[in-house]
């Protein structure tokens, strides 16, 4: 991107005015500087070193390499290599079906915006808001978004900001000391490994994108009804590619790598990356968050409907997974009427809890519209495959 000319920023508290230019972390130094700067607010479970390492280990990935994430930063103009805060762009797959094109659903470019940060000493200025003012431009023209999301630590901030909210509601089992045998009639399942991942997530695709093109396209009337004008509806999703499922677990290996090594030996690492039903056509992935202690469900597959005693199976594995490596939960976001009834008969079944709540500070997905335009859209399956 062609350098811009300063902004200046004048600081609320009536200092001097702080000259400030946007670039596009390109080299490996002025990532490395990027990095840093994340890594004082973000790595708390890592050292500075370790997040660099992790970080640079993620940037091989395929979703990630060769453009796939970009790194923006804001520094004052007279030092360039002092990053005051930065951001990063991260490709998304979005499955979009609107009015356009017949109804058909369309794969467009997404974006998940991550690792918002300012230096602390330069907080306050209203550096944040101009960086994602000025990312969105980007993302808007020359990214070709139709839509970007993020996923708020400090609540309904960018609801202020133009984001939208996006469903924020999760269901948690917690991990009883003794797990019961899964009772006989119970279907069979068997563990989902990395080797899995391009088959299953081709087929969830495939189904997801024939549940799109068969939804009616619902057309709702303005709140104006004397101007006749139709808004359409749009109906949207994050696709769950092999890419974002594997990137996520690379990302999770090198956590569980820092958080059950000792520094002399490598620790066995977690394998079974979820858990299949193929007679039910239904799976799950997941990823072990050793750090909070959460088996976090990524993604909850089900090709047919009415298949709830292959989800109490999953649901059982998964507690049992959880178990294995001392994890205290399994959580799964927006479970789908179905998963929470599986989640509760399992809960009942082992004689344990089941939290529903809503996330209202940590954690929020908001999403943004190319242009900011204000969309009636449904996003369906906001589950934690897409979070970074
Ligand atoms: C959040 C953060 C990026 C804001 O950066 P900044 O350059 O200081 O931006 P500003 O001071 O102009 O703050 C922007 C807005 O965020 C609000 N804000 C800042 N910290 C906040 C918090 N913890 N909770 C809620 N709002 C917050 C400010 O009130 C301000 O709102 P306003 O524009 O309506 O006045 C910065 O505080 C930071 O790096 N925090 C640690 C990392 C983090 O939490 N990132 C967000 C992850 S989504």
């Amino acid at each position: 991107m062609a350098q811009k000319p300063p902004i200046t920023i004048l600081p609320p508290s009536g200092g001097p005015p702080l000259a400030i230019v946007l670039s596009e972390a390109t080299t490996p130094e002025s990532r490395s500087r990027c990095f840093k700067l994340a890594s004082t607010a973000f790595g708390k479970s890592l050292t500075p070193d370790q997040y660099v390492e992790r970080e640079a280990q993620l940037d091989q990935h395929p979703l990630t390499r060769d453009g796939g994430w970009r790194f923006w930063y804001l520094a004052a103009a007279d030092e360039p290599e002092h990053v005051l805060a930065m951001c990063k762009t991260m490709h998304r797959d979005l499955l979009v079906r609107d009015a356009r094109g017949g109804g058909a659903a369309r794969r467009e470019q997404g974006y998940c915006i991550a690792s918002v940060v300012t230096d602390a000493a330069y907080r306050g200025l209203g550096l944040a808001p101009v960086l994602l003012k000025n990312v969105a431009e980007w993302m808007d023209g020359p990214g070709g978004a139709t839509a970007s999301i993020l996923y708020s630590d400090i609540g309904e901030f960018y609801v202020s900001k133009g984001w939208d909210l996006l469903p924020a509601l999760q269901s948690t089992l917690s991990v009883p000391s003794t797990l019961p045998q899964p009772p006989p009639p119970l279907p069979q399942t068997r563990p989902l490994t990395d080797a899995d991942l391009p088959a299953l997530c081709a087929r969830d695709i495939d189904n997801l994108t024939q549940q799109f093109s068969q939804q009616q396209q619902q057309q709702q009337p303005s709140s104006d009804d004397d101007d006749h004008h139709h808004h359409h509806h749009t109906l949207a999703t994050v696709l769950p590619t092999a890419d974002i499922i594997s990137w996520q677990q690379q990302r999770a290996d090198y956590m569980s790598a820092a958080a059950l090594g000792d520094g002399q030996k490598e620790a066995p690492l977690p394998e079974v990356k979820g858990s299949v039903c193929e007679s039910a056509g239904a799976w799950v992935y997941w990823y072990h968050d050793v750090a909070a202690r959460r088996l976090m469900i990524q993604r909850v597959v089900q090709l047919r409907d009415d298949q709830n005693e292959a989800l109490a199976r999953l649901f059982l594995d998964a507690l049992e997974e959880a178990a294995r490596w001392g994890l205290a939960g399994v959580v799964a976001w927006n479970p789908s009427a179905e998963v929470r009834g599986a989640m509760e008969w399992v809960a009942g079944e082992c004689g344990i809890e089941v939290l529903h709540e809503k996330r209202e500070v940590t954690e929020v997905p908001c999403i943004r519209w190319r242009n900011g335009e204000k969309r009636q859209a449904t996003v369906t399956s906001v589950e934690f495959y897409g979070w970074s």
